[in-house]
Parts: structure tokens; sequence; C-alpha cells
């Protein structure tokens, strides 16, 4: 294909002799022999684009589709700067939320125990075009798509993290806290997906890497949290395509041969379930090509990608653990709710199984179904859901060392108004192919919790609903699990966007009540019911770019100046900070904090 520059070169010329040839009047009406002339409609492109030329032109030509980048004020890496020893934080007047179950109150968590706060590159790195990185799908969505962010945010800058990481792990180690969960950009390795290494994006993260362990934090990296490389939907169409899987797989070999050493846990994907709320909606056919068959969008793109997530996801585990040997545990997020039946009715249990078979069950030979999909898929889909080779599915069996769950929130399940059997039967049931639907409300029509932010719909605080779910994914779902990681949990307080001072931003009850009240229930879980949790990570170490909702919909346990980039601890970080002081590996805590709920002192309830 021609540089950008040629084209360019090219198009002045045709310029130049179309002036000369034409200058004055009468034009012609009907194109001159000389030229030929087609009609275009990239929309129906049905064949890939050859990706072989990895030159600088090209790169150029990706970050054209995307549009000028907004860069931040500050475009080198900053210092640390000296933390505070004591940072402001709640007293008696208004004391952290108490404790929920007193069952727990003394109850210590073992000193492997994986905990801390997470994020994903795309979210908070900013810098999206800086030190030869190339645009991911994630780059080109809030510039091109029109009004697909609610707010008409980018990520552009996000949380500028990129530059101040090294004040952000200087942070992490002054509150204390044991490691951090955090992604790698493909496109800074691979700005095309494929082809020659970054150079500077490897720099860069070889710093990253450095300075968390320097600060004495563990670090848990995720490879993949939905920023596919652009080049890869412009060339077959990213996840709906089978050649995704080596590229993917080319892509994690690098980053785990080069950062193993300082990796505690591994996760090669955040969430596949995404393949279905968020890729299957992509702009196919429109602002990106629709390959393989996709169309618009919908239910293949959603179950291709599944399909070739699950096989990437399996090719990369078993190459680490048989071949390259690795040793550190490995497993992919998954995004999942516990699901309540609506009533005791046979068809609302069914709804039930069905919500966790299209969530967990999606991805659940693994641990199930000799590597295959669950029933209640394949009887339903029918010929929409890919199917899986013997030695495919030989390859997903066992294919991971623990589970993880991003668990935010809980649900009630019914059958549809027309009957399960029914919506089964109809593949344009709006209720097709889940055929159950959900509802944050209770039966009696009562919420089931405080409501999240008007950005984050999804979300109602049900922190109860975690330590039932825990049991319920280990002893009844997938009993082959051995042990279980909260991945991601977290609030986003209402309207925080619209506060304008730190004195009405940073005492965040809901989200501080949600900590307290969510990590009670993980302990329980552990030591009342015996589930093997090994870890639990709060969304987020700070405000960052929530997807489809921008930077309107905050899930920090830091407040982001958006001008400034300072961070700021609210009380919530301290509820959590608080929390793992009174039960977590911290040997030196003292008899005094772990003293009766009830009779605690609220100086007592102070990290200091
Ligand atoms: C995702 C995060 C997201 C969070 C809150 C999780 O499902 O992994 O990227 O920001 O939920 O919506």
């Amino acid at each position: 294909m021609a540089s950008r520059i040629a084209a360019v070169a090219l198009l002045a010329a045709v310029a130049a002799k179309a002036q000369h040839n034409y200058s004055s009047p009468p034009y012609p009406t009907t194109t001159p022999a000389s030229y030929s002339t087609t009609t275009f409609n990239f929309s129906a492109a049905s064949t890939y684009l050859p990706l072989t030329d990895f030159s600088n032109e090209q790169l150029a030509f990706l970050w054209d589709q995307v549009g000028p980048i907004q860069t931040a004020t500050l475009t080198t890496t900053a210092s640390p700067t000296p933390e505070p020893t004591d940072f402001p934080k709640p007293n008696f007047v208004h004391p952290l939320v108490p404790a929920y179950i007193p069952e727990v109150a003394d109850a210590k968590l073992p000193d492997d125990f994986l905990w801390g706060v997470a994020s994903a590159a795309f979210q908070v790195e900013g810098a999206v075009d800086a030190e030869g990185k190339g645009p991911s799908v994630w780059d080109l969505i809030p510039h091109r798509w029109v009004n697909s962010i609610a707010d008409n945010t980018t990520g552009d800058v996000a949380a500028n993290e990129y530059y101040l990481y090294k004040q952000d792990n200087a942070r992490l180690k002054a509150l204390g806290i044991q490691s951090y969960s955090f992604t790698l950009a493909w496109t800074r390795f691979f700005p095309f997906g494929r082809g020659p290494v970054n150079e500077q994006g490897v720099a860069h993260y070889d710093d990253l890497f450095t300075d968390i362990e320097a600060n004495g934090i563990k670090s848990v990296v995720t490879l993949f949290h939905w920023d596919t490389p652009l080049a890869l939907f412009n060339s077959y169409g990213a996840w709906t395509s089978e050649d995704i899987v080596a590229d993917y797989v080319n892509y994690a070999k690098y980053a785990i041969m080069r950062y193993d050493k300082y990796v505690t846990a591994w996760y090669t994907f955040n969430e596949p379930q995404y393949c279905n709320w968020r890729f299957s909606n992509y702009p196919f056919g429109t602002i990106l090509p629709s390959y393989n068959g996709i169309g618009t969008g919908g239910l293949r793109a959603q179950y291709l990608c599944g399909h070739y997530t699950l096989l990437a996801h399996a090719t990369i585990y078993k190459w680490y653990k048989n071949v390259y040997k690795g040793t550190k545990p490995m497993t992919f997020k998954n995004s999942a709710n516990y699901i309540i039946a609506n009533s005791s009715s046979a068809a609302d249990q069914e709804a039930v199984q069905r919500v966790n078979d299209y969530n967990m069950g999606w991805y659940g030979g693994v641990w199930t179904n000799g590597g295959d999909y669950p029933a209640s898929l394949k009887d339903t889909l029918g010929d929409i859901l890919p199917v899986y080779t013997q030695a495919q599915k030989d390859l997903i069996a066992g294919a991971a060392d623990f589970y993880a769950i991003d668990a935010y929130t809980t649900l009630y399940a019914a059958a549809p108004p027309n009957g399960i059997a029914a919506c089964v039967a109809n593949r344009s049931d709006p209720n097709y192919p889940q055929c159950a639907t959900t509802t944050q409300l209770q039966p009696n029509g009562f919420p089931a919790g405080p409501n999240a932010d008007a950005g984050a719909t999804w979300l109602y605080s049900t922190p109860g609903g975690v330590r039932p779910f825990l049991s319920f994914i280990t002893k009844e779902y997938f009993p082959k699990v051995k042990s279980i990681v909260v991945s991601e949990f977290g609030f986003a307080d209402p309207a925080e966007a619209s506060f304008n001072t730190l004195e009405q931003i940073l005492w965040d009850l809901r989200r501080a009540d949600y900590m307290q009240s969510f990590l009670d229930n993980i302990l329980a879980a552990r030591v009342l019911d015996g589930v093997n949790v090994t870890g639990a990570f709060a969304w987020a170490i700070y405000d960052n770019f929530e997807w489809n909702s921008g930077l309107g919909t905050k899930f920090g346990l830091q407040y982001v100046n958006n001008t400034s980039y300072e961070r700021y601890p609210k009380a919530s970080m301290f509820q959590f900070l608080n929390w793992f002081k009174l039960h977590g590996e911290d040997k030196t805590a003292t008899a005094n904090i772990t003293a009766p709920v009830g009779k605690r002192m609220p100086s007592m309830l102070n990290m200091s």
C-alpha cells in the first residue's frame, strides 16, 4: 500500500493536473476516458487487508483514522514527590463505617492473601500516541463514534499515569498497599498488533515494573483489558477471526518472557464476557470494517469473540505451564454477579441457571463440560455458537490455576413473561438467547441496595451478595475450582462528578460503606463458609476513564484533579486500608485494633 506521504503527493499532482486542464469553463460533465470510476462501499469489505507494512507512514495512517489527540500538560516522567507521613482522613466526628459481621471481627487473613487496588491501561495511562504506541480500538471510539461516550470525554490523557507512575507507586507504598493489579497495553509493545516490537514502549514498562518492585509492591498483571490493536480490526476483524489467537499469543509470550520475574499472578484477559455487552456493540460496518459475516455486530460477533478469546487464553496458559515452565498462578478475570431467583418457581430457578451459564458458563469449559460450552448455550444458539474441536476442548479443560471474579453486584432473575421455551425457539425474541430477565429490584419492588451513579445503572451496592456468591461458584457451579480471588469490586457514588470541591468529594460514604461490607462478606466466606478466597482487589486505584461513561463516572478510592492530575485519597481508601490493618497480613497489628465490635473507640479506627 502506498505510504501516506506518497499518497498526499499523488493527490497534489492530480489536483495540479486538474487545474491545468480545466481551469476555465466549460467543465466536462462526464468523466474523461483517462480516468476510471467505481462505487466504493467499505462497510461491505469481506476480505482481509494485508498487514505487512509496519512503517512509520502506516502508523501515521492509523493515527489519522483516530484523529487529533489531546496532549497532557506534563509529558515527561515525573519524579516522586515526598509523600505525607499521615494523610488527612476521617476522624471521630464522622468515623469510618463500622463492621457489619460481628463473627469475623477478630478474624485474620493469611500472610499470602493478595490484596490491593486495580486499574487498566486505557483507563489510566493517557499518552495514547506517545513513544511509538499504536492506536487501540478504544483510542478510536471516543474520537470517531459520535456520542458513544456519555460526557464526550476521551482517554487521551485520562489520569496521565504514563508520566506519573513513579508518584503513583510512591503513593501506594506510603498508603501501605500490598499489591497493584494493572494491565499492559498491547499496542505499546506491538503498535500494529504484530510486527516489530516498539522499543520505547518496552523501555517504559521495564521502568514501571522495576519501580513498582523498588517500592515493595507486588505486581498482579493483566495482559489484555479490551484495548485491541486497531490495525487488527482493520486487517481481519480482530476477535471475530481465528487469526487473533496467534497475534495475541505472540504478544503475550513476549510480555510474559520479559516480566514474569516481577509478577505475582497473571491474568490473560479481563472479563471475556465483554464480548457480549461491549465488543458485540462496537460500530462494525460503519467506523470499523465488518468481516467474517458479522454484519453490524450482534450475536455472531459476540460468540466469535468469546470463542477465540478462550482459545487464546488456553493456548498461552498451556504454553506458559508446559513450555515456558512458568510457576506463577495464571487465569482470566470473569465478570458475573450473584443471581437470586425472583421466586421459588421452577421457571425462575431455571432463569438463574441460564443467567449463570450465559456469563460464567460461557467460559466455564476450563472447569466443567470437558472444555466445551454448557448445554444451555449449545441448545439455544445452534449454529450461532462456534464449535470447539476435541483438541481445542482438551486445550481449554484445566487451563487455569484459580478462579477470578469481578463480583460487583447482585441481581434477581426471572423467566421472561412469554416463558423460556417460547424465547428459546425465537431468535427475534428480545430476551434471546439468555431467555431470562434480571433486575436490581427485590421481588417486593424495593431496590436491592443503594444505587450508583447514572453512568453505572447496572450497579447497586449489594455487598451481602458476594458471600453466598463465593460459595456458589466454588462449591456448586465450578466445584473443581480450588481457590478464588475477587479480582475487582468497587462502587461509583451517585453524581460525584457534579461535586466541585474536595470537601464535597472526599467523604464518599456509599463507596466507604460498600468497601467495609464487601470485605466483611469476603472474610465471612473464607472463615465461616470455608471458601478458599485468596485475594481481593478494589476498583479503582483512582478516578479514571469509565468506558462509555467517560471521565464523569468515578470509581476511584482516590480523587484525580483533571487539571493538575493530583491524587487525593477519599474516605473509602481509608476504610479499605483500615480493614486490612484489622484483618490483613500486617504482623504489626495490635490487639487493640482487633477489639470486639461495639467496644472500639473512634480513634482506633484511624489508620496510623
Ligand atoms: C472492568 C473495569 C470497569 C469496572 C467498572 C469492570 O468490569 O474491568 O474496566 O471500569 O468494571 O465498570
